[in-house]
């Protein structure tokens, strides 16, 4: 099969591009039983240069297929971020008889025009694929949104929205999220903006998604709005917020205040949700990495991963709507050789060392009775990563000061990320690990709070060792450690 490696820091569990750098997960679609992966790609290097998009397939989005370069950049720019839809009404005219046409939006970004000092070398243009996505046409009327004279003017997310009937674009305007409609895909009309005023404005706004969901339990439908922005996350560089609110067809309105993030570890980036994703499911896939250090990470071949495909949902907790997201049903699957569940028990101020079998490709996962505890990763090189959970003062927090290769950058780790858990259940809390050979994803109650993050050690993790900081006895009743393969 395709795509498998090994080379130092190669996951083994997450998306990587064959060679060369990778940023934005984009186009995400699912069509005919195959999850679409297309990414920000350039073939040349192992930094970011002229845009393409890559392209993977996979039935599970684990085992990916890799694909030819989708789309090349074209006398309009590079081909930045950006989605695709499957056009099953053919309104674009795209399909044929007997072929539904595959559309892709994307941005248009004119090198030349922003060296001459323009602000309007952003525009949005469109391609279609009457072949799965194996090659493509650009439509020869692009670009169909020119710049109405914004520096940043990206990312067009396009769903079918049923409310309105029509196609509706998400298009970030630097500050602001603007909202288009279309019946056909290629003429556009604005009809609503949304943010100047809200969440947070520490960078630009890139990599817009809406949808709906229910919140779970009730028949409730909430709209999650989804914005990615660099800088300006709260532990440093690039981050994804998240709004919750209301949708018309044609207008989103929230009443939140507070700033809400989908994840507070430093990796997770530019993260946006499928299309046409089966059993109702709603699935992302985030960029594992941060534009603060991307350039800098220490991998040759290649440069970057995709977290692993999570389930976006939401859930009330107290009287908070939140949204969760956690590792795909279907990753499960891949989920191999169950270590037997041990039990441990730790008495107040002490510790034990838990060997781990797959210290490089694992999935660890138990329950934390008390307050307060601490884990670290160690390995023989004396290489860690620690996690302190407080729920005293309600704080989570994850160094990777000493994870090993990280003065690759003074950008990496200047300091320890920091976590508010504000709202945890009364009781136990689940913690999921997950270890691939060059990033740790922390998920506490079922993706309740989320931290996502590189790590370069020198060595596999040979052991988690856990610290009971608590005045009582911490018991663990089903500590597991599972090897995650591609299966
Ligand atoms: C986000 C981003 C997008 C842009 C793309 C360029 O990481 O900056 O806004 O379209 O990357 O590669």
């Amino acid at each position: 099969p395709t795509g498998y490696y090994i080379e130092p820091y190669r996951p083994q569990y997450h998306f990587t591009p064959e060679e060369k750098w990778m940023n934005d997960p984009n186009g995400l679609v699912y069509k005919d039983s195959l999850y679409h992966l297309f990414y920000q790609y350039y073939p040349d290097s192992t930094v970011w240069g002229p845009m393409h998009w890559g392209h993977a397939v996979s039935k599970d989005m684990m085992k990916w297929e890799h694909k030819p370069i989708a789309l090349f950049p074209d006398e309009h720019g590079y081909i930045f971020s950006g989605s695709a839809v499957v056009d099953h009404n053919n309104t674009s005219g795209f399909g044929t008889e007997d072929k539904t046409a595959m559309v892709a939006i994307f941005t248009y970004h004119d090198m030349e025009g922003e060296r001459s000092g323009a602000t309007n070398y952003q525009t949005q243009g469109i391609a279609y694929s009457l072949d799965n996505g194996d090659s493509w046409t650009k439509y020869e009327g692009n670009p169909i949104i020119g710049n109405p004279g914004f520096k940043d003017f990206r990312d067009p997310k396009v769903f079918w929205n049923n409310e309105a009937e029509s196609w509706t674009m998400l298009l970030v305007a630097g500050d602001h999220l603007q909202i288009w409609n279309s019946t056909n895909l290629k003429e556009w009309e604005k009809v609503s903006e949304f943010g100047k005023d809200q969440g947070a404005h520490g960078g630009v706004w890139e990599c817009p998604d809406l949808f709906p969901l229910k919140v779970e339990g009730t028949d409730e439908v909430k709209w999650v709005l989804l914005i990615s922005i660099n800088r300006g996350a709260p532990n440093g560089g690039s981050g994804t917020q998240y709004f919750i609110g209301d949708f018309d067809g044609t207008t989103f309105t929230t009443d939140q205040v507070e700033h809400k993030w989908i994840d507070l570890g430093r990796d997770n980036y530019a993260g946006v949700t499928y299309n046409d994703a089966p059993n109702n499911e709603r699935v992302f896939i985030g960029w594992m990495s941060n534009w603060n250090y991307a350039l800098d990470t220490p991998t040759e071949k290649w440069r970057s991963a995709m977290t692993v495909p999570r389930e976006l949902t939401l859930r009330k907790i107290d009287d908070e709507v939140m949204l969760f997201n956690y590792p795909l049903q279907s990753f499960e699957r891949h989920v191999a050789m169950a270590y037997p569940e041990s039990v441990l028990e730790i008495l107040p101020s002490r510790k034990r060392i838990m060997p781990l079998k797959y210290g490089n490709q694992s999935k660890i996962q138990f329950t934390l009775s008390v307050p307060n505890a601490q884990m670290y990763f160690k390995n023989t090189n004396g290489d860690s990563v620690s996690i302190d959970i407080d729920r005293e003062k309600k704080l989570v927090t994850f160094d990777r000061r000493k994870s090993g290769k990280v003065s690759f950058s003074d950008e990496f780790s200047p300091g320890v990320q920091q976590m508010k858990i504000k709202n945890i259940p009364q009781g136990p809390i689940e913690i999921t690990l997950l270890l691939d050979h060059s990033s740790l994803e922390l998920f506490i109650n079922e993706g309740q709070y989320v931290m996502t993050n590189q790590i370069f050690p020198n060595d596999f993790f040979r052991a988690l060792t856990i610290v009971n900081n608590s005045e009582s006895e911490l018991i663990i009743e089903d500590f597991t450690e599972h090897k995650v393969e591609r299966m």
